[in-house]
């Protein structure tokens, strides 16, 4: 039994999911992957990605974007001294900037619940157990297996707006990834137990409960 928020948010698929459309199908196969098989992707592929990315639109033309492109030892040098800080100094750091507002609003609160039952609820690891989810966000610091790491940063001094434009660049760079080759469906990987709700943030999950992984070719 759905609840009500999770009613207001799924949603059918549309109907363009399985047109004729190129660009609308690379839109609806985007998701977020968390874990990559580790085969090198050339550094021509992700020039060309971040080339087209550029294109973004943004405020006045300022193109307030950076990216560092990580790969081989640095990327490794750079995980390793994530993973440690996470592991051993996480109070010693915090964010420069809040990404959530401190007391989250409904319906946003019932839907980061929901994401989290799903999320965690697809691995096996119950939302008590800090342990086991610090491991799961651990991951993010190895970039889930990735070969390449892209860390994008902005200029402090900008304003809100500015990150507006850097979201449409970032999601440039997804989306410019996701229509390339290097880029390929893995099969259906990750089955999201019965006793869940369907993923109201992923309707791709609704209709089988199964959810649709794309990774680096292997
Ligand atoms: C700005 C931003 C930050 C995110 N940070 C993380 C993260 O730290 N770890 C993670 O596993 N997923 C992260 N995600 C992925 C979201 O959880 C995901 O986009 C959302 O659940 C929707 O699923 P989908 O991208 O598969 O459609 C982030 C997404 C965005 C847009």
């Amino acid at each position: 039994m759905l609840s009500a928020v999770e009613n207001a948010v799924s949603r059918p698929e549309p109907s363009c999911a399985t047109g004729g459309n190129a660009f609308d199908r690379i839109i609806l196969g985007r998701f977020a992957c968390r874990d990559f098989a580790s085969r090198p992707v050339s550094r021509e592929t992700i020039e060309e990605i971040l080339a087209v990315a550029r294109y973004a639109p943004s405020g006045a033309n300022i193109q307030p974007w950076q990216v560092y492109v990580l790969a081989g030892v640095e990327k490794e040098r750079i995980s390793s001294a994530l993973l440690e800080a996470h592991r051993d100094a996480r109070d010693e750091h915090s964010s420069e900037y809040k990404y959530y507002s401190t007391e989250l609003p409904e319906p946003y609160l019932s839907r980061r619940a929901q994401f989290g039952r799903i999320y965690y609820g697809s691995l096996g690891i119950q939302q008590s157990d800090t342990a086991a989810r610090a491991n799961q966000t651990s991951k993010n610091y190895a970039f889930f297996g990735a070969p390449i790491g892209l860390i994008v940063t902005i200029d402090r001094r900008l304003e809100i707006g500015s990150w507006l434009d850097l979201g449409m660049f970032i999601q440039n760079v997804m989306l410019a990834a996701g229509a390339r080759p290097a880029f390929v469906p893995a099969g259906d990987i990750l089955e999201i137990p019965p006793d869940l709700a369907p993923n109201a943030f992923d309707s791709r999950a609704a209709n089988g409960g199964l959810r649709h992984f794309h990774r680096l070719a292997s």
